[in-house]
């Protein structure tokens, strides 16, 4: 686990900044890092005004589509005598996608501290965890802190005498991609079979048990603490005016030191592997994904791009999850493309014919295209069955599948006409690690 942390350091690191300390986990590690000062400050304030500190910091949602945290707060009613929820998305699963499950497991008393601050702020008194079930390890040190933050009195009745009352439930779910999708994750959590429900109502209005809902990814909330403990203008000196703050990328793949960066929102992918030792040695970059393969993905023409919501949509590309997978000039495209195409297929849910049939052609033509036994009408095949996929499914994992093959096509379609062409794959496959 890496912190970007150097001398040329880009930012003082405040998710990750004591992580490899002796027991970074523990409550006494947590206290003597401002542990729980922010939850203070937050029980002294309205609930209103804490919606609004937040909001002003401009802080964005990290799990992937960066929408503004505080205005997801303020969505949920007042007065309107339901219950409300908080739900913590931290099934994190888009591939490249580590930074949450990282975090929980070296500070997860940053995630139960913003937890507490954002249900004093939206007026909760019953917040969930939905985590990732095969990360045992994980669920045991989320448990572990959970109990801390009880008999801290953190958490359950008149926390810190403030007259707020809150139950944490953690649920480990059974390993399906989509129930990350938020709405996929509430029928989940409710019991029943995941699949992602119509929007709107959004969760705001209609989520758990139809009640409103904030779901917020782990590193969303994880940030919130220090927003209070040190102030929107203390945040907003990091990163854009429109991406503001600091954030966690994940760089993977082919470079020396893959891992975890903290690093203010809008820093370079140059920057990032300047930084962290490069590409690994004697090879250089071929193609990446800002956000995970859910995202188009770029060359090594766009290293340069800012790494925050407007930079990489300029690029024609999304933030997404900020999962950095760098591929060097051994990675056959096709093959790494046909590789995200079959975990498409494997976690698409059904429901909808466009997904579920489209990425199961998607994966027979892939395969074929990969192995050389297909012809050049093939790949006006894929990108129909893309465009047939593409806007037409139900919810964001169709627009994923499609994703990759569009922007492979795109920067790479010499690529794919060379294994049509000499009717097999032109790489070596021992010559590259990432996708043996
Ligand atoms: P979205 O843009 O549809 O919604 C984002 C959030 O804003 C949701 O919580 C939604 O409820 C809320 N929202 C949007 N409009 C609203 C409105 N008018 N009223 C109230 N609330 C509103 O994005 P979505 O489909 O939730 O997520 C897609 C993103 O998820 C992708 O960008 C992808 O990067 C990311 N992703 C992350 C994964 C991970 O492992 N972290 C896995 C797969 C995808
Ligand atoms: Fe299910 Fe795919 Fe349709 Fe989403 S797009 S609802 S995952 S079949």
């Amino acid at each position: 686990m890496m912190t970007v942390d150097s001398p040329e350091k880009l930012l003082a690191p405040v998710l990750s900044a004591f992580w490899d300390q002796p027991e970074s986990w523990t409550l006494d590690t947590y206290h003597r890092h401002e542990g729980y000062e922010g939850l203070r400050k937050a029980l002294a304030m309205p609930a209103d005004d804490v919606i609004a500190l937040v909001k002003d910091a401009g802080l964005r949602g990290r799990g992937g589509a960066g929408f503004p945290t505080g205005m997801k707060w303020q969505f949920i009613p007042q007065g309107d005598g339901k219950p409300h929820y908080l739900v913590v998305n931290a099934d994190e699963s888009e591939p490249g996608t580590c930074k949450d499950i990282p975090l929980l497991f070296a500070n997860p008393h940053s995630l139960i501290e913003g937890i507490v601050i954002a249900c004093h702020a939206i007026r909760s008194s019953h917040a969930f965890i939905y985590l990732r079930g095969e990360t045992v390890p994980v669920l045991r040190r989320l448990h572990h802190a959970v109990r801390e933050a009880y008999e801290a009195g953190y958490l359950g009745k008149d926390i810190l005498g403030s007259g707020m009352d809150l139950e944490l439930t953690v649920h480990a779910g059974a390993g399906a991609y989509i129930c990350g999708e938020e709405t996929a994750l509430l029928d989940s959590l409710e019991g029943r079979r995941g699949q992602p429900r119509l929007r709107p109502p959004f969760p705001a209005v209609a989520g758990l048990y139809a009640c409103p809902t904030v779901v917020n990814n782990v590193e969303s909330i994880a940030s919130v603490p220090s927003i209070l403990n040190r102030g929107k203008e203390w945040f907003r000196s990091m990163g854009s005016e429109k991406s503001p703050g600091f954030t966690l990328y994940s760089l993977s793949g082919h470079v020396a030191s893959p891992g975890q960066y903290e690093a203010p929102m809008g820093v370079t992918l140059r920057q990032l592997l300047e930084l962290s030792g490069g590409m690994r040695k004697g090879h250089r970059l071929k193609f990446w994904t800002p956000g995970g393969s859910s995202t188009p993905l770029l060359t090594d023409q766009h290293l340069d791009i800012p790494l925050d919501y407007e930079g990489v949509s300029a690029a024609g590309s999304l933030l997404g999850t900020k999962a950095l997978q760098c591929f060097d000039e051994t990675t056959c495209v096709v093959r790494a493309v046909t590789r995200w195409t079959e975990f498409y297929a494997h976690e698409s849910c059904g429901k909808c014919t466009p997904c579920r049939e489209g990425t199961y052609w998607l994966v027979q033509l892939m395969r074929d295209i990969e192995a050389g036994k297909a012809s050049l009408e093939d790949l006006d095949k894929i990108a129909d069955i893309a465009d047939n996929i593409n806007g037409k499914s139900f919810c964001a994992l169709g627009d994923g599948a499609a994703a990759p093959i569009y922007s492979s096509l795109e920067h790479f379609r010499d690529e794919y006409e060379a294994h049509i062409e000499q009717r097999s794959c032109p790489f070596d496959p021992a010559a590259s690690t990432a996708w043996a």
